[in-house]
């Protein structure tokens, strides 16, 4: 479809001819909940592994993640309740075999996962404890240590690799920033370079050849001024794919979590995040005046789906004039906000505001990536030779905005998946090793030092309310980037962020409607007549440009039943 002006990228990120070179049969980049899921399952099955990640193991999203993990696992719920939460979510647009892959697979895997070491809470009779979060209808968040589930997830899957330590069919870089994806002659991906700040046999910029990739590098949230994003989180993986060609879709799809802690104006980079699970157990959110505002705007209230209580802060925020609004959470008692939310009190207390006393001042920010590299029911992408898992993948199981705690369910099944269909290719002969073409040509690199600019940007152009003057601004800004950085991490990094704001720019410029993660003041509601559909946007390998794809879907669930 013709767009609001062609973007065109580059095959590659400008840099050093490899040095060193190292080969694997699968490549696994990330060490999150997918990445590790995958590498271990790949591993456990013979398969050689090369996992790398780009500064240390736990320095992901997963460590992150505060709420839990959502699955159906009470007698009293079931995976149909939560596929139809899932599918209300997603405003219409998620692919609900997906969605049912996810939530049938879903319990079991955390029932292994438990098993395999994660210390999930539990109740007297030692069973899963379970809360609830925005959007579901049921008590069916698993949670550890209150508030800290990805850090135990994180804990205990790299226990996991530790007792693998010294198996030579795993071999683990970190410090390794992947740059671009190699592809044979028949377009086949068959390895990856990267940079690595190492010493001795992997040292500067390589390259690592395989039989498969899989892609497990998370979101892209630096790419706005304010998100709950650790800063490793930069979009690398999937601006890889993208330069190589594979289907990019739903970018324009960012999710802002509703309550992140206000810092003030110029507060940049990863901001705390105040977990839906507070929400979940009683916190409400007042405006200015003290007035308890979602009642009345959703039947679930506070716990409405995460995009429905964003949209409702930022239409108080307009109404008042003021630059957040407040958390109530004081009804729950310090002692229960010790026990329960110990990582959330200790980092509010830290900051001087008092959870148990205070009313905490938030605001949305960015939080989650609901697009990414499409990818099939065994995590496939558009190109042969390369798998996604997580966060830089779209499955289509959050549609327009991702279910409250699914995310590190999706990351575990479909990381599962990825690592049996790589698997089974391989046993059967599939994949051959192969020799890498030349690369195309490569573009200008952006300083490190205008990141800000670029994030000041997006952040205008594509944050959490969007319209066509300030977006098509900002795409005309980013086509023309300031070039001539020296190649290094900093600048690649910052390049990532400039390609998918690109293309992210491009989705929410041609989206005219309002849905999900996506909120046009110039297009205030949802239109299935004209946008229930996906854009996939893909580089042509001749000439760099991206094209845009309208795929048009029917509406997993129908607008009257939102
Ligand atoms: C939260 O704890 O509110 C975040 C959980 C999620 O993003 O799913």
């Amino acid at each position: 479809m013709s767009g609001p002006g062609v973007v065109s990228l580059p095959r590659r990120l400008a840099a050093p001819a490899p040095g060193w070179s190292t080969t694997a049969e699968v490549i696994v980049v990330g060490s999150g909940i997918a990445g590790l899921t995958c590498a271990l399952r790949l591993r456990e099955q013979g398969r050689q592994v090369l996992l790398v990640t780009k500064t240390r193991l736990a320095a992901g999203s997963t460590a992150w993640a505060q709420g839990g993990i959502a699955a159906a696992l009470d007698e009293a719920d079931s995976p149909q309740d939560h596929l139809e939460d899932t599918l209300v979510a997603g405003v219409g647009l998620c692919d609900e075999d997906a969605v049912r892959t996810l939530v049938t697979e879903g319990p079991q895997r955390v029932r292994q996962l438990a098993a395999a070491g994660a210390n999930f809470d539990l109740d007297e009779a030692g069973h899963i404890l379970l809360t609830r979060e925005g959007g579901h209808h049921a008590d069916r968040i698993a949670h550890a240590g209150g508030d800290a589930t990805g850090a135990e997830i994180s804990r205990a899957l790299l226990a996991a690799l530790a007792a693998v330590a010294d198996d030579p069919g795993i071999e683990v870089i970190e410090d390794a920033l992947v740059l671009d994806l190699l592809t044979c002659a028949d377009g086949r991906v068959c390895g990856v370079t990267l940079h690595v700040i190492g010493e001795g046999e992997h040292d500067g910029v390589g390259s690592a050849h395989a039989r498969a990739v899989v892609l497990a590098t998370g979101g892209l949230g630096q790419i706005y001024t304010s998100t709950t994003n650790p800063p490793v989180a930069t979009g690398d993986g999937m601006a890889a794919a993208l330069r190589a060609g594979a289907v990019v879709t739903d970018l324009e799809f960012v999710q802002f979590h509703p309550t992140v802690l206000y810092l003030g104006e110029g507060s940049t980079g990863q901001q705390p995040l105040i977990s839906e699970a507070v929400r979940g157990e009683g916190a409400v959110l007042r405006d200015e005046r003290g007035e308890a505002f979602m009642q009345g705007v959703h039947p679930l209230a506070d716990l409405a789906p995460r995009d429905v209580v964003a949209r409702a802060i930022l239409d108080r925020m307009a109404a008042t004039g003021a630059e957040h609004v407040w958390l109530d959470a004081r009804a729950l008692g310090a002692d229960f906000l010790t026990r329960r939310f110990p990582t959330i009190l200790a980092r509010c207390r830290d900051l001087g505001i008092d959870p148990a006393t205070d009313l905490l001042p938030v605001a949305p920010a960015q939080h989650y990536a609901s697009g990414g590299v499409r990818v099939d029911l065994h995590g496939r992408s558009s190109l042969d030779g390369l798998w996604a898992v997580g966060e830089v993948s779209c499955t289509g199981v959050h549609g327009a905005n991702r279910l409250a705690s699914n995310s590190l369910l999706e990351g575990l099944v479909f990381a599962h998946r990825a690592a049996e269909d790589v698997h089974d290719r391989i046993a059967k002969g599939a994949l051959p090793q192969s020799r890498p073409v030349e690369d195309g040509p490569t573009g200008a690199l952006v300083d490190g030092e205008r990141r800000i600019e670029l994030q000041r940007l997006m952040t205008r152009g594509a944050g959490p309310v969007r319209s066509a003057g300030p977006a098509a601004e900002a795409l005309g800004s980013l086509a023309e980037p300031s070039g001539g950085a020296e190649p290094g991490p900093e600048a690649w990094e910052s390049t990532n962020l400039l390609h998918l704001g690109q293309v992210l720019l491009t989705g929410a410029l041609l989206r005219e409607e309002s849905r999900g993660g996506h909120v046009r003041s110039d297009h205030h509601e949802r239109d299935d007549t004209n946008w229930c559909a996906h854009l996939l946007q893909v580089r042509d390998p001749e000439d760099g440009e991206v094209a845009v794809i309208k795929l048009e879907v029917e509406p997993a669930v129908p607008e009257g039943e939102q």
